[in-house]
């Protein structure tokens, strides 16, 4: 939904780990140039210059990714996949860290072209920003009717912090155990009548990288089945294909993981 605090929420992660931010508002004019940057002619030096796109900082929001033509999504991709940008015929890498938020809103009008299933794969996480309680919301009307928000958030970490973090993350153990647990969820939504494709490896690798995160957040270098349960709708929801009638029934893919999880006996 509009206005429910997702710009703001990417620009407080950014701020708090102390990484630079970039935001990416899409339109179906949008060419991949003006998200990759472009090679411009410098006149004094004669020759041509890299101009970088909004896609080179740590953070980049990408709002309403859907409005964007497939040819810029491919391009963003792309990017996200290699973490390098290649502009006639010269690479240059992305900043490190480098993380992508992108938002898709739920109203849709016209001339919007929604992510195919392999290009949705890429992205780690899903998430749905619903209607904050109404405690909060009265709360958050009388904290921030004027003053920035984002001012008030402390920086908490530098990005090299966080880039030994997630080296500190892949020490994480995952017993064989777990993983077979992780290949039986997978497997339930593969058998699932309302699937018409489901949970792929790659989404299972997806599902225990966040699991390792979260059991180093918990303070523990082993992951325990409640990590693997407490991000497996985020990890996987997005990455499944449902049936058209599951689709017509208006099944939510959330509902598949859920189901998945209750059938799949915990190690
Ligand atoms: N849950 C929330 N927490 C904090 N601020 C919020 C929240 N929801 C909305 N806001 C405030 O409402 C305004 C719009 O939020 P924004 O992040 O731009 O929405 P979105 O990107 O989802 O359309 C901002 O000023 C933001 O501070
Ligand atoms: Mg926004």
């Amino acid at each position: 939904m509009p206005g429910v605090g997702k710009t703001v929420l990417a620009r407080a992660l950014a701020r708090a780990a102390g990484c630079e931010f970039s935001r990416l508002q899409c339109t179906a004019d949008l060419l991949p140039a003006d998200v990759t940057g472009t090679n411009i002619w410098d006149q004094r030096e004669a020759e041509f210059r890299f101009r970088p796109g909004p896609v080179f900082a740590n953070l980049i929001l990408v709002d309403e990714v859907n409005r964007a033509s497939p040819k810029t999504q491919s391009a963003l991709l792309e990017c996200m996949e290699e973490h390098q940008v290649t502009v006639d015929g010269t690479t240059h890498p992305l900043p490190a860290p480098f993380m992508v938020i992108a938002t898709q809103n739920p109203i849709e009008h016209e001339g919007t072209f929604p992510l195919p299933e392999a290009q949705l794969d890429r992205f780690a996480l899903r998430l749905s920003m619903g209607y904050p309680a109404p405690a909060v919301e009265a709360q958050m009307l009388c904290d921030l009717a004027d003053k920035d928000p984002i001012a008030e958030v402390p920086v908490v970490a530098s990005p090299a912090e966080i880039e030994a973090a997630s080296r500190e993350v892949a020490r994480v153990h995952v017993a064989a155990g777990l993983a077979e647990y992780v290949v039986g969820v997978l497997s339930a939504t593969r058998a699932d009548p309302r699937c018409a494709l489901g949970a792929s490896p790659r989404s299972g690798l997806g599902l225990i990288r966040a699991a390792k995160a979260i059991a180093l957040i918990e303070g523990r270098d082993y992951v325990v089945p409640d990590d693997i349960k407490r991000i497996a709708v985020m990890a996987l929801a997005h990455r499944i294909v449902l049936g058209t009638e599951a689709q017509i029934r208006s099944t939510d893919a959330v509902d598949v993981v859920a189901d998945a999880l209750e059938a799949t006996r915990v190690p």
